[in-house]
């Protein structure tokens, strides 16, 4: 009978072998992404068409969705005929049209999505739409209607894409917020309480899901170069149409792509993607309410008079 005597590893070994097996989970976690079915919501414009971008680079097999087929068609050219990403096999978008506004286009819609591939492997909750005005001047109405997008839709498309996921015990289900899901700003109140709603709902999924190990991610960017002001509805429901100061120096939606490429990698649960002013208000807000309620108040009195003089 032959013994093989075996040498305990030492400290640095352990930790060697550790890191290796680190950086092995993560690049598995890289790599899974090549092949994986990715559902990306409002991927027509802005965010939702760089991440479609860097999605498609990592060899993601894409299914596109907004309201405008010729427009997602457009975006679906050009990754096609875009360059190649060396070492990945990239696949051809598909695409599925609907308004996430209406929750039984939703509901059809997701078996049109299923129907693509049979399965999804990460959902990008990622549509939305943007709100300007005075609460004393809104219509019920457009607080509904932003509701309707923002949060309904979103929604009624997880809860009809979660089964399939949870009888494969796989999938993952990622959502875009914004820190004003954290922090409420004067005259934002539709897009704001939309993005509250939907930070709470998709933190309860992720307690209620973990037992069928589907990872939920909540993203919350601070301001992104986007047409998202542009898009904006006001008070009576008329589009807003001007490009914000502040939309205006936000983050390239390229930069915002790649942290949401890296988050869905990771499987990060809940990541905010800000400067240090918006990060600071999220801990005031908890730590500090009167502090941070004497700043709101202070910022919308100036926002008030800023509006007067622009009359
Ligand atoms: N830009 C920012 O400063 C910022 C900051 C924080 C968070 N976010 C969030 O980032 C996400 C993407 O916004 P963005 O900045 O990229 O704005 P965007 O350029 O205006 O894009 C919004 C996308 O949502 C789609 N969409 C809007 N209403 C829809 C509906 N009823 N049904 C289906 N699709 C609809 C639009 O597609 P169609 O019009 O073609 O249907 C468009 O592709 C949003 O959830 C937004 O709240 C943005």
């Amino acid at each position: 009978m032959c013994f093989r005597y075996r040498a305990q590893p030492s400290m640095a070994e352990k930790q060697s072998a550790f890191t290796e097996l680190k950086l092995s989970q993560r690049f598995r976690s890289g790599t899974s992404l090549q092949d994986a079915v990715v559902v990306i919501t409002g991927a027509s414009s802005g965010l939702g068409k760089e991440c479609a971008q860097v999605f498609h680079s990592a060899g993601a097999r894409l299914v596109l969705c907004g309201r405008d087929g010729s427009r997602l068609e457009q975006v679906i050219e050009e990754l096609v005929s875009g360059p190649q990403t060396q070492g990945k096999q990239t696949h051809t978008p598909k695409k599925v049209v609907f308004d996430l506004a209406d929750t039984n286009a939703v509901h059809k819609a997701a078996l049109d999505i299923l129907a693509c591939y049979g399965h999804v492997d990460v959902l990008i909750n990622n549509a939305g739409i943007s709100y300007r005005g005075n609460i004393l001047d809104t219509h019920l109405s457009v607080q509904r209607s932003v509701m309707e997008t923002n949060y309904f839709g979103p929604v009624a498309l997880t809860q009809a894409l979660l089964p399939s996921m949870v009888q494969r015990r796989s999938g993952h289900i990622v959502v875009i917020s914004s820190v004003q899901g954290k922090v409420a700003i004067p005259y934002r109140s539709a897009y704001t309480a939309s993005k509250h709603a939907t930070q709470a709902y998709f933190d309860c999924l992720r307690a209620e899901i973990d037992q069928h190990r589907i990872p939920v991610t909540v993203i919350s960017p601070g301001y992104i170069k986007t047409n998202i002001s542009i898009n904006a509805v006001t008070g009576d429901g008329s589009k807003h149409g001007v490009l914000d100061k502040t939309t205006a120096s936000g983050w390239e939606p390229r930069d915002v792509a790649l942290a949401v490429l890296r988050a869905v990698s990771l499987k990060s649960k809940d990541v905010v993607l800000a400067g240090p002013v918006p990060t600071l208000a999220v801990y005031l807000r908890t730590l500090w309410p009167a502090l941070f309620f004497k700043i709101m108040s202070s910022r919308a009195r100036k926002e008030q008079k800023n509006t007067h003089k622009n009359e």
